[in-house]
């Protein structure tokens, strides 16, 4: 169902709580990525151009005790955003209290304030991340209108996504609609023929993403290290390949449910050591010697994957074909980047995590429909879950 957007709401001279999700890497107080900071300017410059008062906030990363506050405070982010927004945005230090209230009674139209890092409120009980109810209240109780715009946090159920809904009226913001728009028209209305490319490391943390997507599309092509458990599976060797032992049962079910759907490698890149300096070999997929490790898929693969996507009208990707970090693995994970960019009639789309981070950092972001800034989020979506932080908004 069509979920009520920014644009459906009076917002002029209303505090406008936004609740994005600006969990960036960091490394040494620097943000190394700020995609999720770009991704969430389109609403942001909405409510300004409109008048609105903007109350942002978000979480950053995992707060077990005080002693993790220093490294996680929202500060750097504050900086980041108001330079990407061309405007000042004031920071407070603080999740709650007198400060923070006063300031935001202070907001004249168009003004943009940032409040600290939501699961700093994790240190006393876990509040947040359990959403306490006196906690969403209180948020809910500091502005006039609720604008979730958090996609990446959609699978929590936290007081600043879920809790503040119960009490506020709330709207999807451009991203979370994008993001609905795309991963849930994957799993919801895809327009047929579908390909799925998944990859990564663990078959285990894709069994939801494998089931249902073999319901919605027409090929599932398996690359990356979940495919040598597929491999072993079908009575191969794979030499030093990673491999699930206890996944071999459901990847031999699968491969028999499944089998004119399910596409697998037919070369690798071998090597003896996990390095990027390492030998390499590139060999048929019924030749991979007993000392050495499959850390890419090899160029007749690229071309049978290729090959199986033509005609395609839906691609949805996710997950490396290699080990994409080190440059000489990354051939298979670019040809397929490639692959999926040269495509003319689909709606080609990344869900998140680690290829969305390849995609971009091999610059490819401008080439696929939509890449998701979510990472378990567009998992569970694109495994069929009801989100719980989409489900909290109001329906149209
Ligand atoms: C993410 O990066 O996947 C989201 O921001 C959610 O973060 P979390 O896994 O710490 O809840």
């Amino acid at each position: 169902m069509a979920k009520k957007d920014v644009t459906n709401v009076e917002l002029k001279d209303k505090v406008v709580l936004v609740r994005a999700d600006f969990n960036v890497p960091m490394k040494d107080g620097e943000i190394t990525n700020d995609n999720r900071i770009v991704q969430a300017l389109p609403t942001l410059k909405y409510i300004i151009e409109q008048g609105g008062k903007v109350v942002v906030f978000s979480h950053l990363g995992k707060v077990k005790e005080e002693s993790d506050k220093e490294k996680l405070s929202l500060a750097p982010v504050a900086k980041r955003l108001s330079e990407k927004l061309g405007q000042d945005v004031q920071f407070i230090p603080e999740t709650r209290g007198e400060k923070l209230e006063s300031a935001i009674k202070a907001l004249n139209s168009g003004d943009v304030l940032m409040f600290e890092n939501t699961r700093f409120e994790d240190v006393d009980g876990k509040k947040e991340s359990k959403n306490d109810s006196e906690l969403g209240r209180y948020w809910a109780s500091l502005g006039d209108i609720f604008v979730n715009d958090a996609f990446g946090t959609a699978h929590r159920e936290h007081a600043s996504n879920v809790g503040i809904s119960t009490h506020l009226e709330t709207v999807a913001g451009f991203l979370m609609e994008k993001e609905i728009k795309f991963i849930g028209g994957v799993v919801e209305n895809p327009n047929k023929p579908v390909v799925a490319i998944l990859g990564g490391a663990k078959v285990s943390d894709k069994i939801g993403v494998i089931e249902n997507l073999l319901n919605i599309a027409d090929k599932v092509l398996i690359g990356g290290g979940m495919a040598y458990t597929f491999l072993k599976a079908q009575g191969k060797e794979i030499g030093l390949s990673l491999l699930e032992a206890d996944k071999i049962d459901f990847a031999k079910d699968l491969l028999e449910r499944a089998s004119d759907q399910i596409v697998l490698p037919v070369d690798a890149k071998v090597a003896k050591e996990f390095s990027n300096e390492a030998q390499i070999t590139t060999v048929s997929i019924d030749d991979i010697p007993e000392d050495q490790e499959a850390m890419d898929i090899g160029p007749e693969t690229v071309a049978l994957f290729k090959e199986q996507l033509k005609g395609a009208h839906t691609v949805v990707w996710n997950g490396p074909m290699g080990v994409f970090e080190f440059s000489n693995f990354a051939q298979g994970t670019i040809g397929v980047c490639e692959a999926i960019a040269e495509l003319q009639d689909a709606t080609t789309i990344i869900g998140g995590g680690d290829s969305a981070a390849a995609a971009m950092q091999l610059g490819f972001e401008d080439d696929f429909t939509h890449i998701s800034t979510g990472g378990g989020a567009s998992l569970e979506y694109l495994e069929g879950k009801e989100l719980p932080g989409i489900k909290a908004i109001a329906n149209q």
